[in-house]
């Protein structure tokens, strides 16, 4: 940042700046001391300087300038009296305030009369009021008051010009995030850099959205930072990954202590309480926050998981709330979620269940279009979506079904290889560790990874059978409760897991307040979040609840049914078989375990309980 403090000689811009340097911690430098010594010569022998003896001097000042803004910054006093000269002095500045002090012609005639020791004789006065031009902008202060009333004032109106919110990363997601952020009113700082490809994306965004008279672009950093209000608030939009931590080494000296960053990204919940930590070190505040939605939720109101502190929390809850999308009553899908990693920790479940939800609906098209064209499948598909089972993954999936190209749907012509960014197998790692078994995020993950092994698919498919391609008859009533069996069972285990992980790592999570957040914005978003709202305020076990388990038990000949008829016909059901599975497991008071215990007591003895003796005694048998 440059401050420039100017007015004609003797209105007290060395002083004033001087202590304004003081207060902003940023270098003083004096523009006389960079004159040429014929200006400072003819200055002496009480000859007003012209235009081109000033030349020089700008042109000096200026490329001096730029260097000190990619230093540390400075604040400069400066006579800086004709718009000319303050235009060369502005020359590729990022950040540049004016500070203008404003006197009467006798006051500051007194002034200099009282000077000693200075070049400027009281005589060349009037030709500088003649030359100077008042600026239009910037910062005016009156110099009848004293220096330190003048700094508190200018610093007073710098604070007040200063950004509120500042997004670093203007990809997809942060170009729209910002400008969702700007639609609310907010003073906004956009940051991105300007190399590797990408030396004209801030300049784009600007000219893109010139309508917008409240956001400020940079591809400086330090010009960025000093551009926002304290305690500074950035919220960073880049891939999860390396690349933040990157970031986070350049902005964490940069910051003071208090600043609060908010990482946008969907980072691990492991590196968020890394980051978490380290940023504490720099006194600064870290939240990671989970945002769902996609571009257009980040345009229009994604759902927002933030975890940190609550009191820092505290300090960006009004932007990231106004931002957030609105639940059915009006509420919004941003709320506290817990400490350090917890929001990026919902989030990765929120992908897990994602994962899911778009297996389910994968298993049950494929299945369905041996009997019926997209265009069947997607009116039955719109009948459920119009009553309890909506979600924005059936609604969506209604439209690609529909989508064609000419003549030929869009769908037919896509490879069936899925990719994926990790997340979804993120959660089955977690879930892994901490014993739960969401059996459907990881089936849901395979039959991601199965599908990409295309090559060698295609090679067995040709050995295959010609298979049985008679329309089969599913029942499709059937259909829909199996499917919704299998959502209430995926929403069970996604629940489960962050249960587990609440209790695990003391993060007192309110499942009730997640499932709001997550019904609207997101990705999840559905009919079933709101039910999920409801329930989860007097039970924390969904399948415990008896509305829940009613229906499960209810669906199980439907499940069956269609299971069966898709072995016959030879159509996986990666999700919806762990649905049924885990359904019977875990309704069954009597598993095969025993064998399992016997099998691990007998090569290994690792002992085992006895349904005949207390669970806290152990045995050990000599097989043989
Ligand atoms: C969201 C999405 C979004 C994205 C995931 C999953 O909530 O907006 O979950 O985060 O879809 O990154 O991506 P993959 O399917 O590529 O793993």
């Amino acid at each position: 940042m440059i401050v420039i403090v100017m007015g004609v000689s003797g209105c007290g811009k060395t002083t004033v700046a001087r202590e304004l340097s003081k207060r902003l911690k940023l270098p003083f430098f004096d523009a006389d001391s960079y004159h040429p010594q014929e200006n400072i010569d003819k200055m002496s022998g009480g000859k007003p300087l012209n235009d081109e003896d000033r030349a020089s001097w700008l042109e000096i000042l200026s490329s001096n300038l730029q260097q000190w803004e990619e230093d540390k910054g400075a604040v400069l006093a400066c006579s800086a009296l004709k718009e000319k000269y303050r235009k060369t002095l502005s020359t590729n500045l990022q950040q540049l305030h004016w500070v203008y002090l404003d006197g009467s012609y006798e006051l500051i005639m007194n002034r200099i009369n009282q000077r000693t020791g200075h070049y400027m004789s009281g005589q060349l006065l009037k030709s500088q009021f003649e030359a100077l031009e008042i600026p239009q902008y910037g910062i005016h202060v009156d110099i009848d008051r004293s220096p330190k009333e003048i700094v508190d004032q200018i610093i007073t109106n710098m604070e007040s010009k200063k950004s509120e919110f500042g997004v670093f990363g203007l990809g997809v997601m942060g170009s729209s995030i910002s400008l969702n952020i700007a639609d609310k009113g907010y003073q906004l700082s956009v940051y991105n850099r300007a190399d590797g490809g990408e030396e004209d994306v801030v300049d784009d965004f600007l000219s893109k959205h010139s309508g917008y008279q409240n956001i400020r672009g940079f591809t400086e950093l330090k010009a960025f930072i000093l551009s926002l209000s304290r305690p500074r608030k950035i919220l960073i939009m880049i891939k999860a990954g390396p690349t933040v931590d990157l970031v986070l080494g350049q902005l964490f000296p940069l910051l003071e202590k208090g600043d609060i960053i908010i990482d946008g990204g969907n980072s691990h919940f492991k590196n968020t309480k890394k980051r978490y930590d380290l940023a504490r070190q720099f006194g600064v505040e870290f939240i990671g926050a989970g945002i769902s939605g996609g571009e257009e939720g980040a345009r229009k109101g994604p759902s927002i998981m933030p975890g940190g502190t609550a009191e820092s929390y505290n300090h960006v809850s009004d932007i990231l709330e106004s931002i957030a999308a609105k639940d059915d009553f009006g509420k919004t899908c941003c709320t506290y979620i817990g400490p350090e990693g917890s929001g990026h920790f919902i989030k990765m479940v929120h992908n897990g269940i994602e994962y899911v939800e778009m297996q389910l609906l994968a298993e049950i098209y494929t299945l369905l279009s041996k009997q019926m064209d997209y265009q069947e499948i997607a009116s039955l598909f719109k009948s459920w979506n119009n009553g309890e089972a909506y979600s924005y993954l059936l609604d969506i999936t209604i439209r690609i079904l529909e989508k064609k190209e000419g003549d030929t749907y869009l769908l037919d012509v896509i490879l069936d290889k899925a990719g994926n960014k990790g997340t979804g197998s993120w959660s089955s790692k977690a879930a892994f560790d901490l014993g739960i078994p969401n059996t459907m995020m990881s089936s849901a993950v395979f039959a991601r990874y199965i599908s990409s092994f295309k090559e060698a698919r295609v090679k067995m498919a040709a050995k295959m059978e010609a298979k049985n391609d008679s329309l089969m008859d599913v029942d499709l009533k059937s259909l829909e409760k199996a499917y919704r069996f299998g959502r209430l069972i995926n929403h069970q285990q996604g629940f489960m897991l962050m249960e587990s992980a609440s209790n695990s790592y003391g993060w007192n999570l309110n499942f009730s307040e997640i499932a709001r957040i997550w019904s609207n914005g997101c990705i999840i978003k559905s009919h079933l979040m709101n039910e999920l709202h409801e329930e989860f305020k007097t039970e924390q076990d969904l399948m415990q609840m008896n509305s829940v388990f009613n229906r499960l038990k209810e669906a199980e000949e439907s499940v069956k049914e269609i299971l069966s008829l898709a072995l016959e016909k030879r159509v996986s059901m990666h999700c919806l078989t762990a649905s049924y599975h885990y359904w019977i497991d875990m309704t069954s008071s009597r598993l095969s375990a025993n064998l399992i215990q016997a099998q691990r007591d007998f090569f290994g003895a690792h002992t085992y309980q006895r349904t005949d003796a207390p669970e806290s005694e152990y045995f050990h048998t000599n097989w043989l």
